[in-house]
């Protein structure tokens, strides 16, 4: 087992989709499967990691050899997911965070009364966890070595989508930023998926299309091979 590519290494991943409170029983969500965080989990375990994974809501199981971690909102993902990266070599946020919250989730459910208008749901921004990660370990010493974003994006090369995701690989200042192409019934819920790994050093980006499992080994061997040797 010492031979494994991610032997000795703490790798936390989070992987789903999070759900914001409207009201105790309706919330905003999004499509995410939790299906590709899985994948990255099974692959980093088999690759030899310890490893922690925050889920959000997500319609597959968690393997049964990692730590876990079940989250609901974007806010409880981050404070698992800070707390979780203490320690860690590599910190993968595979989950789709919601950009918006309902400013203020009602206590109540909400009611269809003929005598007060319709409500207007008002969204503030979430945090960007993967922003903070990446702050924080350019602020303290140590931090994880390795810091991988992932970026859900319609479009093809020809409408610019690997500018756009290099764009976002600055922005974030991530080492890796993985991009997979997503549509209504593209990459989200599916079993198969098609990904591009994008990194800080302006490599040629690096094409893998098959099931999340084959896409999850192909990112976990970027990993291993991006983190310096010990
Ligand atoms: O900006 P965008 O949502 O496209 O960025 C996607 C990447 O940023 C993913 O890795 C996602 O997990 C992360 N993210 C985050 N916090 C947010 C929104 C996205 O960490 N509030």
């Amino acid at each position: 087992a010492r031979d494994l590519p991610l032997a000795g290494r703490y790798v936390v991943i989070t992987a789903g989709g999070t759900r914001e409170p409207l009201d105790p029983v309706r919330f905003l969500g999004n499509r995410s499967s939790g299906k590709q965080g899985v994948a990255l989990a099974r692959a980093a375990a088999a690759a030899g990691a310890r490893v922690h994974l925050v889920a959000a809501h997500m319609d597959v199981p968690a393997p049964g050899n990692v730590e876990v971690t079940r989250v609901e909102t974007a806010l409880e993902l981050r404070e698992a997911a800070l707390a979780a990266a203490e320690g860690a070599d590599v910190v993968i946020m595979a989950a789709a965070v919601a950009d918006f919250r309902p400013a203020q989730p009602a206590d109540a459910k909400i009611k269809k009364r003929d005598d007060v208008a319709d409500p207007v749901v008002v969204l503030v921004r979430n945090p960007d966890i993967l922003r903070e990660l990446v702050t924080r370990r350019a602020e303290h010493d140590g931090g994880p070595e390795l810091i991988v974003g992932f970026a859900a994006e319609t479009g093809d090369a020809e409408t610019g989508v690997f500018e756009y995701a290099r764009q976002k690989l600055e922005r974030k200042g991530c080492d890796l930023l993985v991009l997979n192409q997503v549509g209504k019934d593209l990459v989200f819920g599916q079993d198969s998926t098609a990904i591009t790994i994008l990194d800080r050093d302006g490599s040629a980006p690096a094409s893998f299309s098959g099931s999340k499992d084959a896409t999850a080994a192909a990112i976990i061997e970027r990993v291993g091979s991006a983190l310096k040797p010990r």
